[in-house]
């Protein structure tokens, strides 16, 4: 079976620009395309630290934006623009309430006109490409359906579906039904999202696959399936130690102190149980000072006696 096309998914705290650079260093071209966190407006200006984490020459990699209003979608493209990006992804699918109170996120499938303005101004950026990522609804997984009439018309590259609504946040059923059914009512291109871990469970209609947390867990997912096999167990964990490794430097030479330092590295270790095991991941989640987490991860090869 030939590999998909695979894209690395946008996860707020994880995928920043170190996390981007060392999985492209290490995994080189197994990732077609990164995306980026979202880009926000905050304070009546593009934030800053977003746009400083979306640096325009990135190789393979798209800023998202997340907008509830007009205003902010073409404050955000210009900022991007002007700052040299030629791709833009859309985000309409963030489920967190503090976003969907200000009519962003998945709640923009419930705005018709925002939707039908957000066409026009793509279309006045013709130098840009423009995608959009999705969910199925926000309360339920049937109101993508009048969304479709805008979207179907807008200049997109592509469309990611993460085949859930905002109601299930990052749990429950992946709704294969609604994504087929999704995929044949647009024109472009459409991209499955949504729990995938293995190329097999792409569902019929699939332009690629974009993969968030299994790719957090095990960063060599894209070049095993690239090359066709599985890697053995002793390379996988090496490689994820090298990823977090660079990680860890870029995050130590720019967060204030051990605390938030701590704070920015436990979590993705969540992700890594798996791979990891149970008793590593535990040790790492149990430690509260940098020391002993550094300890923790090093210690990770020899508990697994690999
Ligand atoms: C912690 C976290 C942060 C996320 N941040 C974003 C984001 O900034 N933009 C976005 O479109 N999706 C975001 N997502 C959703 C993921 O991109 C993806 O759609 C979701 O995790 C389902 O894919 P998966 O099962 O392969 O992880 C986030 C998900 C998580 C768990």
């Amino acid at each position: 079976m030939t590999a998909p096309i695979i894209f690395a998914a946008p996860l707020q705290g994880y995928t920043d620009a170190a996390w981007r650079a060392a999985h492209r260093d290490i995994f080189g071209e197994a990732v077609a395309q990164y995306f980026t966190p979202f880009v926000r407006v905050e304070g009546g200006v593009p934030r800053p630290r977003d746009l400083r984490d979306a640096p325009a020459g990135e190789p393979r990699t798209t800023p998202q934006i997340i907008f509830g209003s007009p205003g902010e979608m073409r404050m955000l493209v210009h900022a991007l623009s002007g700052a040299g990006h030629t791709r833009i992804d859309l985000n309409c699918g963030c489920p967190h309430p503090p976003q969907l109170h200000k009519g962003r996120g998945a709640a923009v499938l419930l705005r018709p006109d925002l939707l039908r303005e957000a066409a026009e101004i793509i279309n006045d950026y013709p130098a840009i490409t423009f995608s959009l990522k999705m969910r199925t609804g926000v309360t339920c997984g049937t109101e993508w359906r009048p969304a479709m009439r805008e979207i179907e018309r807008m200049r997109l590259s592509h469309v990611t579906v993460h085949a859930r609504y905002a109601v299930q946040q990052y749990r429950g059923l992946v709704d294969v039904a609604a994504f087929e059914a999704i995929a044949s009512a647009l024109p472009h291109p459409v991209f499955f999202n949504g729990d995938v871990t293995a190329p097999q469970e792409l569902p019929a209609g699939a332009a690629g696959v974009m993969i968030g947390r299994a790719l957090l867990g095990r960063p060599s997912l894209a070049a095993e399936w690239c090359g066709g096999e599985e890697w053995p167990a002793a390379r996988r964990i090496e490689a994820l130690l090298q990823l977090h490794a660079r990680v860890y430097e870029a995050r130590a030479a720019r967060l204030c102190g051990p605390a938030q330092l701590l704070a920015a590295m436990q979590p993705f270790w969540h992700f890594c149980e798996d791979g990891i095991g149970h008793r590593n991941a535990k040790a790492i989640r149990k430690t509260r000072t940098i020391e002993a987490y550094r300890k923790a991860v090093a210690e990770i090869t020899k508990n697994l006696e690999l």
